[in-house]
């Protein structure tokens, strides 16, 4: 369902997919449009990719970063998450949040697009749209685009397989998801993925559900994984995928040329053997410096859509 407002983005489908199309296409010259502010990053959980990236825009953008953890913010325990949203938004240009609940993200959302704030998701339990921008940029970089591509996500279809799924099958990629039993995307996930490849005029079908890692990656361009074990689940979920890592076996029914993604931290010899993530086809570096063209291309465009431009009267 599309957002009454235009500068809170909780997952990709939050973006237009002609913005999509542009944020992977199309660079941008940051000229410093918030000197003078700041950009807030709330973390209720660890992070170092995307707390830097988060830093690194801000200086393009010409504001400072501040950054808060979620203990010192306590958000529902020291006070309610929407108080915490009214406040923040009053005080900075630019929020980002990586919460522990997509739903606590949805009841701070109002409160910024009540000030024309924009709010980014920074990774909830649901999605991460700032890993999966950067993960298309990564694809159409090596293969210069997204039309017909071919990629196996193997492993956990969690959080960022989500987002992923609704970028790449945006853009016109052909997405297979490989999970094992209990862990594959809900109809509710599929009915929302496919609702925003409807948008972006995409037949039905964009996305097809695996039982088997092997079916997956057979003819594959691209392989991507993550943890079988996300921030805050369960570890006990882990025996649940033996038999489910990317490995060089899986690497051999891809194509030739194929390329490996991982949006980092991994676990070598857990989820994908290191051999595959250090090895010739692995992505997962670049896919990890594009964090930063993704943060920059999205802040970008979404302050000059809140136009904030101007330095503000104190
Ligand atoms: N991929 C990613 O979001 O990394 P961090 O958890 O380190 O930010
Ligand atoms: N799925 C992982 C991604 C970490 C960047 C998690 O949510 O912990």
């Amino acid at each position: 369902m599309e957002r009454a407002t235009s500068l809170v983005v909780g997952d990709v489908d939050d973006l237009a997919p002609e913005d999509m199309r542009r944020l992977v296409t199309e660079a941008v010259a940051a000229s410093g449009p918030l000197r003078g502010g700041t950009i807030a990053g709330v973390f209720e959980h660890p992070s170092m990719r995307t707390r830097s990236a988060l830093g690194v825009a801000a200086a393009a953008l010409g504001a400072t970063p501040v950054f808060f953890t979620g203990d010192e913010i306590g958000i529902d325990t020291r006070e309610a998450a929407e108080d915490v949203a009214e406040v923040l938004a009053r005080h900075h240009r630019v929020v980002g949040a990586r919460l522990r609940r997509h739903a606590t993200f949805e009841r701070m959302a109002p409160r910024f697009a009540g000030h024309q704030r924009p709010f980014v998701n920074l990774l909830t339990d649901r999605a991460h749209p700032t890993q999966a921008i950067a993960d298309v940029i990564t694809i159409h970089e090596a293969l210069g685009t997204l039309e017909g591509v071919r990629i196996a996500w193997i492993g956990d279809a969690n959080n960022v397989a989500r987002s992923l799924a609704k970028a790449a099958g945006a853009l016109g990629a052909e997405v297979r998801i490989a999970a094992p039993a209990g862990f594959q995307f809900s109809e509710a996930d599929m009915a929302e993925i496919d609702a925003y490849l409807e948008r972006a005029g995409r037949a039905r079908g964009a996305i097809a559900l695996f039982d088997s890692p092997t079916s997956a990656a057979r003819g594959a361009d691209v392989l991507s994984t993550d943890v079988w074990v996300s921030m805050g689940e369960d570890p006990a979920k882990r025996s649940a995928f033996e038999g489910w890592a990317l490995t060089e076996a899986l690497v051999a029914e891809a194509s030739d040329e194929v390329g490996i993604l991982h949006c980092l931290p991994a676990h070598r010899g857990e989820e994908i053997e290191a051999s595959v993530l250090d090895g010739p086809h692995s992505w997962a570096f670049r896919q990890a410096g594009h964090r930063v063209t993704a943060m920059v291309r999205l802040l970008a465009f979404l302050v000059d859509r809140a136009g904030s431009g101007s330095i503000e009267r104190w």
